[in-house]
């Protein structure tokens, strides 16, 4: 009679468990809308050739997304006048993510098979995958059932996500505060391989280095710097050109990003800063003598990780109806 109460006693402590810690998993909406991530994907396929910059913006998105308040959505939500709250997506570094009406598009098809059933959260985190495997990047396994978030708060994404002008210190613990370590750090940083920038985001490097105009970072090429002050950026204030941060392979997923950062080209300091520890840079070594295919599979694996960043299951949040809106 003891051991058959300490038995039903555990079963119940797991099912509350289980519940307590409902996780992602691999097709989530296998039942709930079977057809959902075929019809993601179909799409990002017949759009990304036409827009090939699709991966990166997308991409992108998805680490604003998880980097604040967890992959819960909350970068696709919208300043609402009602409230006056400012929303992620006007957050500083820099007003620059892109890519929202490729998500609501999405979203949209994916309404129309399945009514409130797929997350805006697990879209952009399919999105992201299935635009990098459209440009020839790696693929990763996308675990699904993330609920989305209905805060959005553009102190909290000033806060979390680094700037272009991170040094090492501040790289390493925005990313461990999110439970992501150094070689996260490098190989999400590699995403930067098909990445765009306007020259804003780096131009003091170039003119005003020490905040004495004329003065130039020191760690930057500068060979390169020149090149990229006399053809791109042509003053401090450019806000509107934009430059290709991995020149001449941008549109190809491959390892010469890293290349370039050896090479003190990287176009950020949060860049260069990578080349300024032992560690990270003999890891980026690594990746450069390596297979094509290890930094696939590497950059596959902290995405995975990067995807289930302080998500929402089970019973928290809800399945938006429209991504740039909570539900009433
Ligand atoms: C939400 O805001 C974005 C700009 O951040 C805008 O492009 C989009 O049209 C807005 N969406 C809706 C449905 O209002
Ligand atoms: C706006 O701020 C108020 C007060 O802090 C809060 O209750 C509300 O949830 C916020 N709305 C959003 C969308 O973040
Ligand atoms: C947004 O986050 C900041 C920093 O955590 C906090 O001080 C502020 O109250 C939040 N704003 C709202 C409207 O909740
Ligand atoms: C790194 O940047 C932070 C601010 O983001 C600053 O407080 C710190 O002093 C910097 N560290 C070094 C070594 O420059
Ligand atoms: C981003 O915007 C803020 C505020 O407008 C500005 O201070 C900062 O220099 C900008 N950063 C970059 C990298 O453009
Ligand atoms: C140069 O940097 C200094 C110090 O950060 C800043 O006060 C100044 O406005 C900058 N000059 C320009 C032209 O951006
Ligand atoms: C670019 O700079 C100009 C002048 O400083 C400013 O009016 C404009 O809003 C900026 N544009 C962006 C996209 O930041």
């Amino acid at each position: 009679m003891a051991s058959f109460s300490y038995l039903m006693s555990v079963l119940v402590l797991c099912v509350i468990i289980g519940y307590a810690n409902a996780q992602l998993e691999l097709n989530f909406y296998a039942k709930s809308c079977p057809k959902a991530e075929k019809i993601i994907k179909d799409f990002v396929e017949q759009q990304v050739p036409k827009a090939p910059n699709t991966a990166a913006a997308i991409l992108r998105m998805h680490f604003h997304d998880c980097f604040v308040r967890g992959c819960d959505g909350s970068v696709l939500l919208n300043f609402t006048s009602t409230n006056g709250n400012q929303t992620e997506k006007l957050a500083n570094p820099n007003l620059t993510v892109r890519g929202f009406s490729f998500i609501d598009a999405v979203k949209r098809l994916v309404e129309a098979e399945c009514p409130e059933v797929v997350s805006c959260a697990d879209i952009v985190a399919l999105v992201a995958r299935d635009a990098v495997v459209a440009t020839g990047g790696p693929f990763w396994n996308v675990p699904t059932g993330r609920r989305d978030g209905t805060i959005s708060n553009v102190s909290e994404a000033n806060a979390d996500i680094p700037a272009p002008t991170s040094n090492f210190t501040r790289l390493q613990q925005s990313f461990a505060k999110k439970g992501l370590d150094l070689n996260d750090l490098v190989l999400l940083s590699g995403a930067h391989t098909i990445g765009v920038s306007r020259c804003s985001s780096f131009t003091e490097r170039l003119y005003n280095f020490t905040g004495v105009l004329g003065t130039q970072d020191p760690s930057l090429d500068s060979e390169y710097a020149d090149n990229l002050k006399s053809r791109k950026c042509r003053s401090i204030n450019d806000n509107t050109t934009i430059v290709e941060m991995d020149p001449g392979s941008f549109k190809t997923f491959d390892l010469s990003y890293f290349k370039l950062l050896l090479k003190r080209r990287g176009l950020f300091q949060s860049d260069a800063a990578l080349t300024t520890r032992t560690s990270t840079k003999s890891f980026i070594e690594q990746l450069v003598d390596g297979p094509l295919k290890e930094f696939f599979d590497e950059f596959g694996k902290s995405m995975e990780k990067m995807g289930r960043v302080e998500v929402k299951t089970g019973s928290a949040g809800e399945i938006r109806k429209h991504c740039a809106f909570v539900n009433n």
